[in-house]
């Protein structure tokens, strides 16, 4: 895909940062959500390779400090109230594999949110006593308080998803969480975290662009600031492959 846009930063043999209008934006959405969401080209096989290597891809060395972070919440979680987290694009409950290892908690309540069916159909063979919605992000800001069972959640959890979604349905999407939770923490593309490539319009990166992989580097800070949300702590996420996923970290925002 020919992108027109600014050079910001970046290049060589990392991602090169480039600022765009939203007609741009919009396009490179259009086709990372086709990717994600058709994979009219798979086959069955791949389609099923695909999801089973979801069910182990959370226990990489790379996801340590995202199961860290968890495990600190569920640690200081009211004795009360079960525990509660929606698990925003969370293929078919990648996370919620490790948390079942990890954390001895019979009463914890997980709800997968994720477009692809395959994904909801494995989860939902798997986990049959938890909760899963089909649903995308536009989808997802439109849902109403009724199909949220257990709000207020202790958490609001996305990891590896918002980089691949334009800021104004990111924007959306925090405001909808923030409705929902007082706690939410991302996994994701930190070298906007606080505006420091752009406050204001689009910057994507070409992650891979060969394989017609273009993402998004959001100003976080921004949209939390405008719901009412700061950023408490953010801790680097180490790279899966030497040149994969740089400028990657796990970060924790909470209600002011
Ligand atoms: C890189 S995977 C990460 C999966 C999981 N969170 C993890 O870390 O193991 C991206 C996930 O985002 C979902 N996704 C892609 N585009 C989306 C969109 N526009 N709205 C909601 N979810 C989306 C995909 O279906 C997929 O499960």
């Amino acid at each position: 895909m020919e992108i027109s846009g600014t050079f910001i930063e970046g290049g060589g043999e990392h991602h090169r940062y480039i600022r765009v209008d939203e007609p741009t934006a919009d396009d490179i959405y259009a086709a990372v959500k086709d990717f994600w969401t058709g994979r009219e080209n798979q086959t069955t096989e791949k389609i099923k390779e695909v999801v089973l290597s979801y069910r182990k891809s959370n226990y990489h060395d790379s996801m340590e400090p995202v199961r860290n972070k968890l495990r600190d919440i569920h640690a200081d979680c009211d004795p009360e109230r079960p525990f509660s987290m929606i698990d925003f694009g969370g293929a078919n409950g990648s996370v919620f594999y490790v948390l079942k290892d990890i954390l001895p908690d019979e009463a914890f309540r997980y709800l997968l949110i994720d477009p692809y069916t395959p994904f909801i159909e494995d989860f939902r063979k798997s986990f049959a006593d938890q909760q899963a919605i089909e649903a995308d992000a536009e989808q997802f800001i439109e849902l109403d308080d009724a199909a949220f069972e257990d709000r207020p959640y202790r958490l609001f959890f996305s990891a590896h998803v918002m980089y691949l979604i334009k800021p104004s349905i990111v924007r959306r999407i925090i405001e909808r969480a923030a409705g929902l939770t007082d706690d939410i923490v991302l996994v994701d593309n930190v070298k906007n975290l606080h505006g420091e490539l752009d406050k204001e319009n689009p910057v994507i990166f070409d992650y891979y662009p060969e394989g017609g992989q273009i993402y998004f580097s959001h100003n976080f800070e921004g949209y939390f600031d405008d719901v009412g949300f700061e950023i408490l702590d953010m801790t680097l996420t180490p790279p899966r492959k030497a040149e994969m996923k740089l400028g990657y970290g796990v970060f924790h925002a909470r209600r002011r």
